[in-house]
């Protein structure tokens, strides 16, 4: 059987670790030359030698990708050690702490707007005139954060609501070209951002975190790489403009925040108006005569 990117070049940014290293990998089980890019501290030689290992093919690039002459250089690559660019994949991404906004730190915020915005913003700028060429397609890391926004994170949830909306825009601007945008958006998933001890959640919010999934787990970063698959396959070749959630159905459901609460705020105002029928509605089935009547 045919695999599923035979003959593809793809960049998967922040391919080095988490759920990089999974659709870095996945891609090149299914016969996609891979660049690997990330910054220069990730493992990003150590996915390469792996792939290369199980009979794949992937070359590295190290560097921030949200400098335009190192987006431009890490599409270069591409093109000089596979000959063209299919898929671009914007990984890359950082969650540097949780914190209420009025002690959320300035210089998290910012970093985040560098490596989570101008990342997406260079790496498709840089590609998208070769992605023109071969009909390729473009798939971005979303969240459910950006989605809803999420509290103790709202700053991250803005970032990855931009890239949800800058991908929705990509795609209708660029369909004429025969060019495809879609965005995949995780719910907490099995990486170091979802462990108190590798990330910057303490306890009590890692395992609410957890606790709002209704399927009651978190994802594996395989389970997202799957949805990448799909989305930058021939397969999806009428998906444009989409944001496939690989959440466990948190998007949909989040309901812990009220229990974080306390009772002197829970109590609902009295009002001023002369309300008697209030638990008087429409909550079964009523059997009554139908049409039109006044009172
Ligand atoms: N883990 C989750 O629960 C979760 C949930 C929703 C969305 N996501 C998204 O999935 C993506 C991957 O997350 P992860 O959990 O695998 O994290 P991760 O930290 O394991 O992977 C992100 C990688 O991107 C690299 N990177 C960051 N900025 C870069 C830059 N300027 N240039 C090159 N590389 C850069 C990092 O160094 C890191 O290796 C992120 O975009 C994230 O927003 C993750």
């Amino acid at each position: 059987m045919k695999r599923r990117l035979e003959g593809k070049v793809a960049i998967v940014t922040g391919g080095g670790s988490g759920i990089g290293e999974a659709i870095s990998k996945k891609f090149a089980a299914e016969g996609a030359s891979v660049v690997v890019c990330g910054l220069p501290s990730d493992p990003v030689r150590k996915v390469v030698d792996e792939i290369q290992a199980s009979g794949g093919k992937a070359i590295g690039y190290l560097g921030d990708v949200s400098i335009e002459d190192s987006a431009e250089a890490c599409v270069q690559l591409a093109l000089d050690d596979f000959g063209k660019l299919d898929i671009l994949i914007n990984n890359a991404g950082v969650f540097p702490a949780t914190a209420e906004l009025d002690k959320y730190p300035v210089e998290a915020f910012e970093y985040m707007i560098k490596n989570n915005i101008y990342t997406a913003f260079m790496m498709s700028r840089a590609a998208l005139p070769h992605l023109q060429k071969t009909k390729g397609n473009i798939v971005s890391a979303g969240s459910e954060a950006g989605q809803m926004g999420s509290p103790m994170i709202t700053p991250y949830g803005g970032t990855k609501a931009w890239v949800m909306t800058f991908s929705r825009g990509l795609a209708v601007e660029q369909a004429k070209h025969g060019v495809r945008v879609n965005c995949v958006g995780p719910g907490p998933i099995d990486t170091a951002w979802t462990h108190k001890e590798t990330g910057p959640m303490d306890s009590k919010m890692e395992k609410n975190t957890v606790n709002g999934v209704p399927l009651g787990r978190r994802g594996t970063p395989e389970e997202v790489a799957n949805v990448y698959l799909f989305l930058a396959s021939d397969e999806a070749s009428y998906v444009t403009g989409a944001t496939y959630f690989v959440d466990g159905g948190v998007t949909l459901s989040k309901s812990l925040s009220g229990e974080e609460v306390p009772a002197h705020l829970k109590q609902q105002p009295a009002g001023d108006l002369h309300l008697n029928h209030g638990k008087e509605g429409h909550a079964k089935i009523r059997k009554e005569a139908t049409g039109t009547m006044t009172v």
